[in-house]
């Protein structure tokens, strides 16, 4: 069975706060929006959010079809956990399982010319300034290499919508 894992970094959600009612705040609304339309892509979509606007936080949701704010009343009774945790225990993790990994940005190599793999894949992808240099950087230490859904740059969630088209329209 197909998995994908969809990755998204935010430098300004802090998990600490998550309310429901503000979910501009730390513009938690962009990485829920993106998890959102994600998990919707697919029953066997799993999405990790590193949040490390206030220290590091990890989120890992699997199976949860839900609006934006009922999954922001979900971290926030702690019915979706939060733990303590970085993008790169993500990658190590997701590699060390043998999980190939792309970096979604706009100058990356087009993804209609990639073979991606069909059982397990996983994609990165910005928040709304997209991911630091020093994030890039790392990337770039574990080898992952950049894909491209076309050379303007999306908002985050966009690229849930317009990935999961592709891969589904593949034949
Ligand atoms: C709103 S964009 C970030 C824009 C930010 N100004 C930057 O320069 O990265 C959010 C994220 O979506 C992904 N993205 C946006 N457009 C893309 C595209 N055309 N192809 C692949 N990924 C894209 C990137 O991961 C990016 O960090």
């Amino acid at each position: 069975m197909s998995r994908v894992t969809y990755i998204i970094k935010s430098d300004t959600a802090c998990a600490l706060r998550v309310n429901p009612a503000n979910l501009v705040e730390g513009r938690m609304d962009v990485v829920l929006d993106f998890a959102v339309e994600a998990l919707r892509a697919s029953k066997e979509a799993e999405v990790y959010i590193v949040m490390a606007g206030c220290g590091e936080y990890l989120v890992h949701i699997r199976g949860f079809e839900a609006t934006t704010t009922e999954l922001a009343r979900a971290l926030s009774t702690g019915n979706i956990r939060i733990e303590r945790g970085s993008l790169r225990d993500v990658l190590r993790a997701l590699q060390g399982r043998g999980v190939p990994l792309y970096y979604l940005h706009e100058s990356g190599r087009w993804i209609g010319d990639v073979d991606v793999p069909r059982d397990s894949v996983g994609f990165i992808v910005g928040d709304q300034d997209g991911l630091s240099v020093e994030d890039e950087d790392m990337l770039g230490s574990f080898g992952i290499p950049r894909l491209s859904l076309g050379r303007r740059p999306y908002l985050s969630w966009f690229i849930a919508v317009i990935l999961s088209s592709i891969l589904q329209r593949r034949p």
